[in-house]
């Protein structure tokens, strides 16, 4: 039976960078999550026919929001769900399974690498049939629905079985329980030469991999455990728990503890890798050795011709504007079109779609290809295993042979978290105010070439965004700043340093930032407006 629920409008349903992202108990109060889908589809109007894939990332609250949901999508009139086992479904498996059946859109319900659990975050991602996030033109729309909806229409009915494969229905509705992992491996063989990546851990090749008890873990074992031969245990962390085991999934210099002192200890293996929750991020690192993101498109990039699906040529490149330049130079040498997009994904979609690109990524360790519309972190590290067994190096001959022949780029983020937000707020207006009397002017070592905020010209939807304020100096450092779009609470100031260097490639990043991270505390007054004196997170 169809039941119509009366309710009452939240305020704060508006999207961000990555969804709808949520303290969990939020998301948790009275038809707060059913307003929000009953808003989405209220926007896409007539539901009939359609067909959409839905999964999350586990984390607690996931079983319950994907019930009400399939309740929600059959008294709605949707034709047809295919749901992942479980309810799981990483975000690059979700896109690929969207792309592959043609459906509609998808919803992978996550908060990416943000802790899960009660006192955690949730959140809602939605793709439409592009196999990407929908732009903000939807998203604006979906808020304008939130802010007025009356009542939502859901099923009444006992919960569907998810951890049974094949079809069923309720009511006019099909169910299609599928394997979670199954599509996603046979696109990576596709894409890859599993049998030399065989061969590398035949020859005694070791790694470790962090799942962070979110989502990719079932990949990971079946991928590099049980297909291309790493030893039994290489994945750690592997089981999908609600809480992440009160892991932070969050695959960086900050989070990463556990791999982190596996890979920095003397019986470290050759390589190390992690994901985020929804397994879109990654992170690379090699005995004792991290690669920085931006570092490691841009090794990618310089590699592709190593790759099965790329070595017949690649569209182009492209990178999110904080993102470090070093990428332009491998662009440059090979000749490829290359763009630099505003922070988010579905920025690189429409290039993708356009066959614009082919390549991209994020300095958030976000790196993916057309092969899909969302970033790919098993993706990321099938690649870097890749370029190891086809040239015989490590990470960090890989990493040093690449700054030899390019220079390199030392790059760090500096997060100011939990400010308050009219004070962030303020901080950017005014610094944006004052960006062009910045033009020229001196501070230590570092003369300001050019002040401005960034603005992206979308060549494909003639959209134009804002995004972030660049203070570029002459020799090629380099500040920007701009706020997180995907907080749950209070506002973040994010601060990018960069400082390229032709000749000195063997100094410690921090070192080599420091002073420039003086310049950019000065530059937004940033300890007298927020009172912090250092950043909270530094990756
Ligand atoms: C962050 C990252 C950004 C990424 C997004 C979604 O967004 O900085 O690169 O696309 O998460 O994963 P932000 O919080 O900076 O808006
Ligand atoms: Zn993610």
């Amino acid at each position: 039976m169809i039941k119509t629920i009366k309710t009452t409008p939240y305020d704060d349903q508006k999207m961000g960078t990555g969804g709808l992202r949520k303290k969990t108990k939020v998301m948790m109060q009275e038809n707060y999550f059913e307003n929000f889908i009953q808003s989405i589809f209220n926007t896409i109007g007539d539901l009939s026919g359609k067909v959409f894939v839905v999964g999350g990332d586990g984390r607690y609250y996931n079983d319950k929001a994907i019930q009400q949901f399939i309740k929600m999508a059959a008294a709605n009139n949707v034709a047809k769900l295919i749901i992942g086992q479980n309810g799981l479904l990483s975000t690059p498996a979700s896109s690929n399974i969207l792309l592959k059946n043609k459906t509609d859109g998808g919803f992978v319900f996550s908060a990416s690498h943000n802790p899960g659990g009660l006192n955690g975050d949730f959140g809602i991602k939605y793709a439409n049939e592009t196999g990407g996030q929908i732009p903000t033109s939807i998203s604006d729309k979906i808020y304008e629905n939130s802010k007025k909806i009356s009542e939502y229409k859901i099923y009444d009915a006992p919960d569907i079985d998810l951890s049974k494969l094949g079809k069923s229905k309720l009511g006019n509705m099909e169910i299609e329980v599928i394997d979670s992992v199954k599509d996603y491996v046979e696109m990576m063989e596709n894409i890859f030469d599993f049998e030399a990546l065989k061969k590398l851990f035949r020859n005694g090749f070791t790694m470790k991999f962090d799942a962070f008890n979110a989502v990719t873990g079932p990949y990971a074992i079946k991928i590099f455990e049980e297909i291309l031969g790493a030893k039994k245990g290489s994945v750690i962390n592997s089981n999908p728990l609600p809480d992440f085991g009160g892991k932070h999934p969050d695959p960086n210099m900050t989070y990463a503890t556990e791999l982190l002192a596996i890979m920095n200890s003397d019986s470290a293996p050759d390589f190390g890798a992690a994901n985020d929750g929804d397994g879109d991020r990654n992170m690379i690192l090699g005995k004792k050795f991290f690669v920085s993101p931006s570092d490691s498109l841009a090794i990618l990039t310089d590699y592709y011709q190593l790759i099965p699906a790329y070595k017949n040529g690649i569209y182009g490149v492209a990178k999110s504007c904080p993102t470090s330049t070093a990428v332009s130079r491998v662009a440059k040498a090979h000749n490829l079109p290359y763009y630099e997009v505003p922070t988010g994904w579905k920025y690189f979609v429409n290039l993708m779609d356009s066959k614009r690109i082919t390549l991209c990524g994020e300095e958030s360790f976000g790196t993916g290809s057309s092969h899909i519309r969302e970033k790919d972190g098993i993706w990321a590290v099938l690649f870097w295993l890749s370029i190891i067994a086809k040239t015989g190096m490590s990470v960090e001959q890989i990493t040093r042979d690449h700054w030899k022949k390019y220079g390199r780029s030392y790059y760090l983020r500096f997060d100011f978290e939990g400010l308050d937000t009219k004070v962030a707020d303020k901080l950017m207006a005014d610094l944006e105010e004052k960006l062009s009397s910045l033009n020229g002017k001196t501070f230590g070592s570092y003369q300001v070439d050019k002040a401005y905020p960034f603005i992206y010209n979308d060549p494909v939807d003639k959209s134009s965004t804002k995004n972030g304020l660049i203070v570029d100096f002459i020799g090629g450092s380099r500040i920007v700043y701009r706020l997180s779009g995907t907080g749950s609470s209070g506002a973040t100031l994010r601060v990018y340093l960069e400082n390229y260097d032709k000749e000195k490639i063997d100094n410690n990043p921090r070192q080599m930032l420091e002073t420039l991270l003086s310049v950019a505390m000065e530059i937004a007054e940033i300890t007298s407006r927020t009172g912090k004196k250092e950043a909270d997170v530094v990756t």
